[in-house]
């Protein structure tokens, strides 16, 4: 592995909020189906996160909890929606301070985007139109189901303050329900809280505010968000809106911003990557085996010309959102945080030199090789994610792994040279 541009930069602290972290190389939200049934932590999720804490990455960021049962995203999905789920969650916040990592966790609600249908019983969104990647159609939320929400969502943050997590960010990214009231298009509303710019980001707002009432003004609050929502001929938001939103939400307390892209029926812009393994691996190992037979049928006839067309749209390049995250760091003052490719440190360095984000964030390069911190500080080779986001085509039926052949193999190794190094880590 070739040397960082300027180590420093990387390494070099910072704050966000009361909260200061000891780099700025953060593992983004990654989903793990790693918790039981019920939503509970289990002994493989803290060994998942231990990783990350033993490479001395700076913030750990986890993968999206459900602040309320209605919410969930996939199956196996953890919740803080309850008390009873406090005393797990705090071994997953104690596991990361125990190597000096920060932790923030991430909270969300699926809204229409539900990856595993099974998982929602029945989903609601903004206004009652049907996601096509998912063929989900939900029902408009009821006033009341809005407040209920918002409720329960700052109860949750407060568990998670009470676990012991440093921070905590809500998901207003990658068209999940917040993003969904944001978006015209998902955003029908006729009420207080569809139609107008301010009516849309109405739910955010009161949800900023009933989050910063429970964990109080020391507890940092960051916020997922789109730099695009990258739907053409639909009526998505364009960078130029969701920057005037981060500013708004600035002003209303909020502590940093990670900019991210795309919803589900965008295609793949959020994951850009090589695709000739995803679809196999949705059909076969994914939720793809719980689709309807004639969707399974056409898609496996149609695979190839899938991985194709979404290689041809959606190629990789390290750093894909910093056009995005570079306009709303000339418009803000908190941190902004920016995810899309990276992987490595010439890459991370530049854009945080260069003044186009603050952070950078990491999910498929830190599924490949969770020692990635360590590796870059000490100059050391590790896996290499191939951006093949097979990872992500089994989430739901399987726990979170690097299902590339190649770099699991080697991944495999590296984890077996690790246990021995450390024979605790064998459990
Ligand atoms: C397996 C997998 C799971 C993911 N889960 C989440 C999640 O829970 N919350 C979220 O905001 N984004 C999630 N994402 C999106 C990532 O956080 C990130 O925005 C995206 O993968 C681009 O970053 P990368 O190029 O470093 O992978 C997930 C991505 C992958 C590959």
């Amino acid at each position: 592995m070739t040397e960082p541009a300027k180590r420093s930069v990387l390494f070099d602290p910072l704050e966000i909020g009361k909260m200061t972290i000891p780099g700025r190389i953060i593992k983004t939200a990654t989903t793990e189906t790693m918790s039981t049934a019920d939503g509970f932590v289990t002994d493989e999720l803290v060994a998942f996160y231990e990783r990350y804490a033993e490479a001395g990455t700076p913030l750990i960021i986890t993968g999206n909890f459900y602040t309320q049962r209605s919410g969930r995203v996939y199956n196996r999905m953890p919740g803080a929606d309850d008390d009873n789920k406090i005393a797990g969650m705090k071994r997953m916040a104690d596991i990361a301070h125990r190597q000096g990592s920060k932790i923030c966790a991430q909270l969300s609600h699926a809204g229409r985007q539900v990856f595993q249908p099974a998982a929602a019983d029945d989903p609601v969104s903004a206004s009652a139109v049907s996601d096509k990647f998912s063929g989900i159609k939900p029902r408009e939320m009821r006033i009341e189901e809005i407040r209920s929400f918002v409720d329960g969502f700052a109860r949750a943050a407060e568990r998670c303050q009470r676990a012991g997590f440093d921070a905590i960010q809500i998901h207003a990214a990658q068209g999940y329900l917040l993003s969904q009231f944001l978006t015209p298009y998902t955003n029908r509303r006729r009420d207080a809280y569809g139609g107008s710019f301010d009516n849309r980001l109405r739910i955010l707002l009161e949800l900023l505010r009933a989050v910063r009432e429970r964990v109080g003004e020391g507890f940092p609050i960051l916020i997922k968000l789109n730099g695009d929502d990258a739907l053409p001929l639909r009526k998505g938001l364009k960078t130029q809106t969701l920057v005037e939103i981060a500013r708004v939400l600035e002003d209303h307390g909020l502590d940093a911003v990670e900019i991210s892209v795309g919803h589900y029926e965008s295609g793949f812009p959020t994951i850009r990557g090589n695709f000739n393994r995803f679809f196999n691996t949705l059909l076969d190992e994914g939720v793809g085996q719980e689709y309807p037979r004639s969707k399974q049928l056409g898609m496996r006839l149609s695979k190839g010309i899938l991985a194709a067309v979404s290689n041809r749209l959606w190629p990789h390049s390290e750093g894909f959102n910093l056009a995005y995250a570079e306009q709303f760091k000339r418009a803000l003052h908190i941190p902004v945080i920016c995810v899309g490719g990276f992987s490595g440190p010439e890459a991370m360095a530049e854009a945080i030199d260069t003044g186009q984000c603050d952070a950078v964030s990491i999910a498929r390069a830190m599924i490949a090789d969770p020692y990635l911190v360590r590796h870059l500080r000490k100059q050391e080779p590790g896996p290499q994610c191939r951006f093949c986001s097979a990872c992500l085509a089994h989430i739901g039926t399987r726990p979170l792994d690097c299902s590339h052949p190649e770099v699991s193999a080697e991944r495999a190794l590296m984890l077996e040279r690790e246990r021995k190094l450390c024979p605790a880590n064998a459990a």
